[in-house]
């Protein structure tokens, strides 16, 4: 199984650098997902990675190859798009066969591989129809048979998913999973959409401007992102962001906002009077007293209800901030609350300045 690795790879057009210095290493079977918004530079990495984009710096190896100057056809990869690029003119059959057909694979062989992919992807009653007569998800699935066939060494994702309405997207990530799970190909997978980052990955790649935010498994990102950008980034709604002044003393950490003052995790590189931002995502808060907690007065203005669970929305400092609670079927009390419980392990500081995230030393 091949394993793909990323070495201050740089992409340039003219004087503007869309990816500046990515270092990536992917391991053999890993999901890698690549995930941030529309401009950040995904594509550009994937298309390097693919030998569709000139490298203007750095390298690319797969297995501990360098491959920057081998042509496309010979890296073993094989690409999945975002508008499936089938060929309509052909039939399903021999657009999954097309590959295999240049290879100059032999016609039975070529017709027994093409049937049981078919039978993996449910294409099997499709196979002499052409993609104009396919739904959005059918076309997908063929588009995904034909980089199958080739038994490539990597799998690459562009958005594959982002043309499909919201239902077939759900199912065709559990398809995509699965698919992966029986395969064990190592896939790099980029997309704008956290959700599917986050269901999807094994480790995901938050990237902003053409940089690496950070990398981490779903819940790494989710519980310890490193900077206000992967906090508001990843999660939904996401993490709640206050500018608090710090207080330090013997008595231990707290931030100090809006005339409250919230108990902190112990922090020793925080110190007194520094600007913070304090984070808290609405699943993590509480509504009832708990130990470790400090109360919040709040007013809540708005209750938004999505069945089991509800959104509370307030404000502090003048920025929104959302609670997410259980309903339990029942939602009168929601409104009249004027407490909130923020858990001094649920909260993230970090550093105004830079937007770092700070790590208590006991979670180095
Ligand atoms: N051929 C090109 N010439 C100039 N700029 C480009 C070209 N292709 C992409 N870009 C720019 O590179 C940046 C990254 O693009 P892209 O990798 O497609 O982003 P993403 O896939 O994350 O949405 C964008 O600012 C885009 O405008
Ligand atoms: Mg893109």
């Amino acid at each position: 199984m091949s394993t793909v690795k990323l070495k201050n790879l740089v992409k340039s057009y003219g004087d503007v650098t869309v990816v500046q210095g990515i270092n990536l290493e992917v391991k053999a079977k890993e999901f890698v997902v690549l995930v941030g918004p529309s401009g950040c530079g995904k594509s550009t990495t994937l298309r390097m990675l693919a030998g569709l984009e000139e490298i203007s710096g750095g390298e690319v190896s797969i297995s501990d190859r360098v491959i920057n100057d081998v042509a496309p056809k010979d890296r073993d990869v094989a690409m999945v798009f975002q508008n499936y690029a089938l060929y309509p003119h052909l039939t399903v059959a021999e657009n999954i066969a097309f590959g295999l057909r240049i290879r100059k694979v032999p016609k039975d062989e070529i017709r027994k591989i093409v049937a049981d992919v078919a039978e993996t992807l449910e294409l099997t009653p499709l196979l002499e129809r052409r993609p104009a007569d396919l739904s959005g998800g059918q076309r997908q699935r063929v588009a995904m048979g034909r980089a199958i066939v080739r038994h490539p060494k990597v799998f690459l994702f562009d958005e594959p998913l982002s043309n499909l309405d919201a239902k077939l997207r759900t199912q065709m990530r559990a398809e995509i999973k699965q698919l992966h799970k029986r395969l064990g190909v190592t896939s790099v997978y980029v997309t704008h959409d956290q959700v599917e980052a986050m269901t999807l990955a094994d480790r995901i790649v938050v990237m902003s401007a053409g940089k690496i935010e950070q990398v981490g498994t779903p819940m790494e990102l989710f519980n310890s992102p490193a900077n206000t950008f992967v906090a508001t980034f990843i999660g939904s709604p996401p993490m709640n962001l206050i500018e608090a002044t710090a207080e330090v003393s013997d008595a231990g950490c707290y931030a100090l906002f809006e005339g409250q003052r919230c108990l902190l995790p112990t922090l020793s590189q925080l110190s007194d009077g520094e600007e913070i931002i304090i984070g808290i995502r609405p699943e993590y808060i509480e509504i009832e007293p708990v130990a470790d907690a400090t109360a919040i007065d709040v007013k809540i203005d708005l209750v938004e209800t999505l069945g089991s669970e509800a959104l509370l929305h307030c404000k502090f400092l003048d920025k929104p901030f959302v609670i997410k609670v259980e309903t339990h079927g029942q939602l009168t009390h929601l409104e009249n609350l004027n407490k909130l419980y923020f858990r001094q392990n649920a909260i993230t500081v970090f550093d105004k300045k830079t937007t770092n995230a700070m790590i208590a030393s006991d979670k180095k």
